[in-house]
């Protein structure tokens, strides 16, 4: 451990293929595009570092890693500190515990997904006080299209029963969001994942690995919290329209990393 760990460290998965906002993505990562004034990765930096974590790591697939560096660099002038990595293939969202074993060399980990969007009154502070896991912490979060994401089931005293990947038939509406707390043992437990029906190591099953073993935590998140999944045209607009409304209504800026470092002493 050094200055920048407090024995958590932070993984951003900013791969992908983004075939969902083809033909923009065909030359240009999705994790770069706007959101109103900012790259999208801007944001779950953002909520990094709002967590308190300085030390990152930044997966990308290999031809984008470049263009990440020239926005991103070291991460020295945000006060953090950035580390590369690429992803050879879109293996899934579970392999971000594998390629990040080096750097997490034993330690706890925060992953949170390169175009998922958090914003909500005393996030930060919240997601602080819950970094330092045993298990894995994951959240769940009313959406109207739970299908798209994980999805998971509780019984009537509120224990979970299941979570399961993109359901054809969803057994409640509590969507899986992109951001996940681990402890030392996630690239070991990900390392005995077999590949899913659609060949991906699936992060459904990592936290169902803990999950049968009884140490997953899943916090449903206030209703006060947005969260955005910015990987269609319409979230991304979406998405794009409430930042500026809630910068120009508040005064208050959003996802800026620079701002964040600073009201953090950080630089
Ligand atoms: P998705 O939105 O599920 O996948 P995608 O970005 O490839 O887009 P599409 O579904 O439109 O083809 O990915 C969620 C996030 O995780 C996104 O930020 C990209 C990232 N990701 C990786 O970095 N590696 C992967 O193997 C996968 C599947 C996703």
């Amino acid at each position: 451990m050094d200055s920048y760990t407090n024995g958590v460290k932070g993984i951003i998965l900013a791969g992908g293929t983004g075939t969902r906002l083809y033909p923009i993505t065909r030359a240009v990562s999705k994790q770069l595009l706007p959101i109103y004034d900012k790259p999208m990765i801007f944001y779950p930096l953002s909520t990094l570092m709002l967590s308190g974590l300085r030390e990152i790591l930044l997966i990308t697939t290999p031809h984008d890693q470049d263009a990440f560096f020239r926005l991103l660099g070291d991460g020295t002038q945000f006060g953090i500190r950035i580390t590369y990595v690429v992803q050879d293939q879109p293996n899934g969202l579970a392999e971000a515990l594998i390629l990040g074993e080096k750097f997490l060399d034993g330690e706890k980990c925060a992953l949170i997904l390169g175009d998922n969007l958090f914003y909500g009154p005393g996030l930060g502070t919240h997601l602080q006080e819950n970094t330092d896991v045993n298990g894995a912490l994951i959240f769940a979060y009313q959406v109207s299209d739970p299908s798209a994401y994980g999805v998971v089931e509780f019984d009537d005293t509120g224990a979970v029963i299941s979570i399961e990947e993109k359901p054809a038939v969803p057994k409640s509406s509590y969507a899986v969001p992109g951001i996940y707390f681990y402890d030392e043992r996630a690239s070991e437990f990900a390392h005995h994942l077999k590949p899913s029906a659609r060949d991906e190591l699936e992060i459904t099953a990592l936290n169902n690995a803990y999950l049968e073993r009884g140490e997953l935590r899943v916090e449903v998140l206030s209703r006060a919290t947005t969260w955005l999944d910015t990987g269609t045209y319409e979230s991304l607009y979406e998405a794009g329209g409430l930042i500026r409304t809630l910068q120009h209504r508040s005064g208050m800026r959003i996802g800026d990393v620079e701002q964040i470092a600073r009201d953090q002493s950080w630089i």
